[in-house]
């Protein structure tokens, strides 16, 4: 499988970057090919609702950011994991402009009802990093994130939450476990759906 990964920190190196490594160094153990795109390092600007990918072939009409070439890489990938730190109980500006942009992965959403999109039957997960707890706080994210899973036809394959994040240097094995326990279940084929 080729897994696309997506790191919405704005820090290549902070807490959600860490645990996102253990997750990618599982499904590299487990034989797969991965790809992380850190949105921080591309351009990509707030979809300004033109529509036009409404109407045709699954591609953005801004062609003056990185949007089309990062929504090539996802559109090629077997599955998606996103991660992300919670900010103010959304994701960050920054991803959160890239997740508008993905509307451009669905394909003739105006013309035919049964719309398909780029991501239709992939598995797609969540890492969630927060300082907070889950409850009123980061839950709010992970509806966001089904819902766009069911909108892209997706195949949810469940969230991993590590709240009152504070410090890489206090994770525990038992941190890491669940990253790997996250991955084997992101790739299991068997696996039926996770919400
Ligand atoms: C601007 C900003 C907003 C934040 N908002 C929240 C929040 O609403 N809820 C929460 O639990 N943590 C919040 N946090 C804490 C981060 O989610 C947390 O520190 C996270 O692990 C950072 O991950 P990173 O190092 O990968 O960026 C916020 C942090 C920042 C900088």
């Amino acid at each position: 499988m080729h897994i696309v990964t997506l790191l919405g920190s704005p820090r290549r190196d902070g807490n959600t970057a860490h645990v996102l490594g253990w997750a990618e160094e599982a499904f590299r153990d487990a034989g797969h090919t991965v790809e992380r795109i850190t949105i921080i390092d591309h351009q990509i600007g707030p979809c300004v609702e033109c529509l036009s990918c409404r109407k045709s072939s699954g591609r953005c009409a801004m062609h003056r950011d990185d949007a089309n070439s990062v929504l090539e890489r996802i559109g090629q990938a077997d599955a998606l994991v996103l991660a992300s730190p919670v900010f103010c109980w959304g994701f960050p500006s920054h991803t959160k402009a890239l997740l508008d942009r993905m509307y451009a992965l669905v394909e003739n959403y105006d013309i035919n009802p049964e719309y398909t999109t780029r991501l239709a039957n992939k598995p797609m997960g969540l890492i969630l990093t927060c300082g907070g707890p889950e409850e009123g706080n980061a839950e709010l994210v992970i509806r966001a994130f089904y819902a766009m899973v069911n909108f892209m036809k997706a195949v949810p394959r469940g969230h991993l939450l590590y709240p009152f994040f504070r410090r890489v240097e206090e994770l525990t094995v038992v941190d890491r476990k669940r990253a790997i326990e996250f991955a084997a279940r992101m790739t299991a084929a068997e696996t039926s759906e996770v919400s």
